[in-house]
Formats: structure tokens, C-alpha cells, sequence
């Protein structure tokens, strides 16, 4: 079966290089791509590299398309599955929301009926311009898919908010634009509590002890729950990647505050999902001004175990899900049983963590999905966007199983 087909439309922003890790990405995805770029965009990255990616000509204009007589727009609207724009200049927004139609990327919007996404990137200042906030709102009125873009280091060299989200997570949101298929939503009416990221715990104000976490797993399994249906709550450590639409995000920085966060929020839970890499150190005595390293030539600091979170959130007792995860760098299904054992959990999502290939600071995973029932579903290697889903689906496998051996057991 043929893959799905994206419309990259690439504009003139200084983000415009990622675009071609965004194309190989979806390739790699079995998508095949092609390239629309405004006259601006070939300032920073030429059309002619898009063409090498992508396999096919790129077009700028509606008028040097090699069949005029088969109207270009037209064309590569009905043969296309979704359109997107990466990065998106806050120009190029102002023309979507107005319908402005005046090169061939702009009209190629309007002539596409299906479903859109936009990854906007710019300076801080202009992403917080009431301009470019209300045609942000307009889009997204509209229902296209806007990738929120991230804080961190600008062109400028300033620092802010508006940087083009990671190619990987731009990648997966326009899988999920892709899923045409109607979702079951397995998870309607229910509320699903998902812990994510490392913590901070800090030494000084600069100093900070803490764990290789990104948060990917922890924010695909609440994207998912949202897709699912279920009211979805997340609980992040610091993390740089793109909030879920459609989720409750609460922020915290250690390990104290995400305990409070777990507890006030796990009464009314129903399914509780602790991906987070909570430090299991802290230090003991930190100070509120920085440490000047001519202090001393060496130093040591007494540190001390954080709270248990899960093993607090089992003691609260309840009839809700409650799920674990265990990184492991071997012995990973024996460790994971002993822990899921111990700690009383529901179920134990086991991943090997291996430098590079699954685990932290990478996109993909693989894990085995433990339950006390005895269940046992492995999964991967694969993209977390998808070991989410399956997460899901094990741990409604488990509440069934659950239902049956209870009803079992009264009569
Ligand atoms: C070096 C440089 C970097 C730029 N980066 C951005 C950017 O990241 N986002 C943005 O909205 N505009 C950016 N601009 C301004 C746009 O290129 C400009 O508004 C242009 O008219 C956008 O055209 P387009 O939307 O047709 O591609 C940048 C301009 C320069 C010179």
C-alpha cells in the first residue's frame, strides 16, 4: 500500500534547514513528501536540496510548474493526505488566516480541503505580538494543528520563546495529523493522571542534580489518553518539548513539589501513569546563593532519598490504575517483576535503557508491559508516539481482566 503523502510548505525563516530533518524523518516514517517554499524560504535553504530530499520538484511558483495544464495547485492538493507548513514565518500565518492566496504555497492552502498543521517559528517578540496571537487563534479556531513552539536560544541570540519545535516532535504531530482512521475513544470519561520528565534538585541556584529525561514517553502516553478521549492531567519536570494539545499541563521543578502535584491530583484519577524520572537524590542542605567554585578545590554534599511517589500513591489506596515505569540497564524483566512486586503497582512499563538506541534522550523505545495478573506485552523497538498507544491498550487489557477475576471471585 502506498504511504500517506505530506505537503511540506517551507517559509522564509531562519528555521528553514530543519525542515530537511523533518522531511528525511517522515520519509523514514514511510511518508512520502513534497516540497512547496516561498520565494523567501530559498534565501536560507535552496530548493534545489528540497528536490534532492524530497525526490520531487519543488515549486515556488504557481507559474513554473513543468504540466501548466494540469493546474498545479489543484494537482498537488488532490494528491496530497495533509498540508503543513515548517517553520512557519509569522508572514505566511497572517496569509492563512486571511486566505491571502498571492504565490503558489499560499494558494495551494486554500486549494487543500484536508486536515493542516503549522510549526511557527520566530523571535520571541513577534510570536507575543497581538497580530501574530490573533491569527494564531484564528487557525486554531479553524481546527488546524498548531506545533507550540519552545523557549530556548533565538537567531538573535536572545533567549525566548518561539524557536521551532524539535523536528522529532514536529514529526510526530503530523503522524497523528495523518491518522484518518476514526479513533475508538477507549478512554471517554475517564481521567488519566500522567507524571513526565526528570526533576531538578538543586544544589544552588545553578546547580542542579537530575537525570537524562526528556519527557518523551511520559507526554506520548498523555497525548495519547487525550486522542483516547480521557480528561488527561500532566504533571512535567523541566522539559523543552511540545505541550499535547488538549492536556492540563502543571509544572513542577523537583521532586517535592511533583509529589504534592501526584497526590492532590490522584483522588480523582482514574488511570495514574508515573513516567516521570524523579531524581531519587537530593541534596540535603541547598543554599540560595551560588556557590563560587574558588571556594574550595573539591567539595562533597550529603544528599538524601526523595519521597516515594508511587509507593505514596498506592497507599492512598482506591480503585484506580496505578502504573510504574523501571529503566533498567539489565536484568531488565526480573528487576521490573521484583519492583511491580514491591511497590504494589498495577502494572510495570520495563525499558532497557541502552546509551543512544531506546530509553532517555531518544525517540524510540522498547519495553515489556508487566501486569499482577501475570500479563506480560512487550513492545517496540518503536517510536514512543506509538509504545503510548500500547501502554494504553495493556492497561485497559489489565482493568478488563481485572473486572472479570473480580466478578469471578464474588460469585
Ligand atoms: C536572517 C533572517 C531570519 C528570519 N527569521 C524569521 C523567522 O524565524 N520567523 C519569521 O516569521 N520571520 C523571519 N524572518 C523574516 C521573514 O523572512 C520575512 O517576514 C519574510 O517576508 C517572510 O516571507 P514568507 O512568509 O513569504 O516566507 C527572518 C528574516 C531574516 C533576514
Amino acid at each position: 500500500m502506498p504511504g500517506p503523502r505530506v505537503l511540506l510548505v517551507v517559509t522564509g525563516s531562519i528555521a528553514a534547514y530543519k525542515a530537511c530533518e523533518v522531511v528525511r524523518r517522515l520519509q523514514d516514517r514511510g511518508v512520502e513528501v513534497r516540497v512547496a517554499m516561498t520565494r523567501n524560504a530559498g534565501e536560507f535553504v535552496s530548493p534545489l536540496t528540497f528536490a534532492a530530499l524530497s525526490g520531487h520538484r519543488v515549486l515556488v511558483s504557481s507559474f513554473d510548474d513543468e504540466r501548466p495544464e494540469r493546474i498545479p495547485h489543484v494537482r498537488w492538493a488532490e494528491e496530497s493526505d495533509a498540508f503543513c507548513v515548517v517553520p512557519a514565518s509569522a508572514d505566511f500565518i497572517a496569509k492563512m488566516a486571511l486566505g491571502i492566496a498571492d504565490d503558489f504555497s499560499s494558494t495551494l492552502h486554500l486549494a487543500f480541503a484536508g486536515p493542516v498543521l503549522v510549526a511557527p517559528a520566530m523571535e520571541d517578540q513577534m510570536w507575543r505580538h497581538p497580530a501574530v496571537r490573533e491569527n494564531v487563534d484564528k487557525l486554531s479556531a479553524r481546527g488546524v494543528v498548531i506545533v507550540q513552539p519552545t523557549a530556548g536560544p533565538l537567531a538573535s541570540g536572545r533567549h525566548g520563546l518561539g524557536r521551532l519545535a524539535e523536528p522529532p516532535d514536529v514529526v510526530d504531530a503530523i503522524m497523528e495529523v495523518l491518522v484518518t482512521e476514526p479513533i475508538e475513544r477507549s478512554l471517554a470519561g475517564m481521567r488519566v493522571l500522567v507524571s513526565a520528565g526528570p526533576t531538578h534538585e538543586h544544589f544552588d541556584p545553578v546547580r542542579v542534580l537530575t537525570n537524562p529525561s526528556t519527557g518523551k514517553m511520559g507526554y506520548a502516553v498523555a497525548r495519547a489518553a487525550a486522542r483516547l478521549g480521557a480528561d488527561v492531567i500532566l504533571v512535567s519536570g523541566p522539559t523543552q518539548i511540545v505541550e499535547p494539545a488538549g492536556v492540563e499541563i502543571v509544572r513542577v521543578v523537583n521532586a517535592e513539589e511533583m509529589r504534592r502535584e501526584m497526590v492532590d491530583h490522584t483522588a480523582a484519577a482514574d488511570i495514574v501513569v508515573m513516567a516521570a524520572a524523579v531524581s531519587d537524590f537530593r541534596p540535603v542542605a541547598p543554599v540560595s546563593e551560588k556557590l563560587q567554585k574558588s571556594a574550595a578545590d573539591a567539595m562533597s554534599w550529603e544528599v538524601e532519598r526523595t519521597p516515594d511517589i508511587l509507593e505514596e500513591l498506592r497507599r492512598l489506596g482506591g480503585r484506580r490504575t496505578l502504573v510504574g515505569f523501571a529503566a533498567e540497564t539489565s536484568d531488565l524483566e526480573a528487576r521490573a517483576r521484583e519492583k511491580l512486586d514491591r511497590k504494589g503497582c498495577d502494572l510495570m512499563v520495563a525499558n532497557l535503557v541502552e546509551a543512544g538506541v531506546t530509553g532517555f534522550e531518544v525517540d524510540t523505545n522498547e519495553v515489556v508491559i508487566l501486569d499482577r495478573l501475570g500479563g506480560r506485552v512487550p513492545a517496540g523497538p518503536a517510536p514512543k508516539s506509538d509504545i503510548a498507544f500500547t501502554i494504553i491498550d495493556a492497561i485497559l487489557g489489565f482493568r478488563q481482566r481485572l473486572g472479570v477475576a473480580s466478578r469471578e471471585k464474588a460469585g
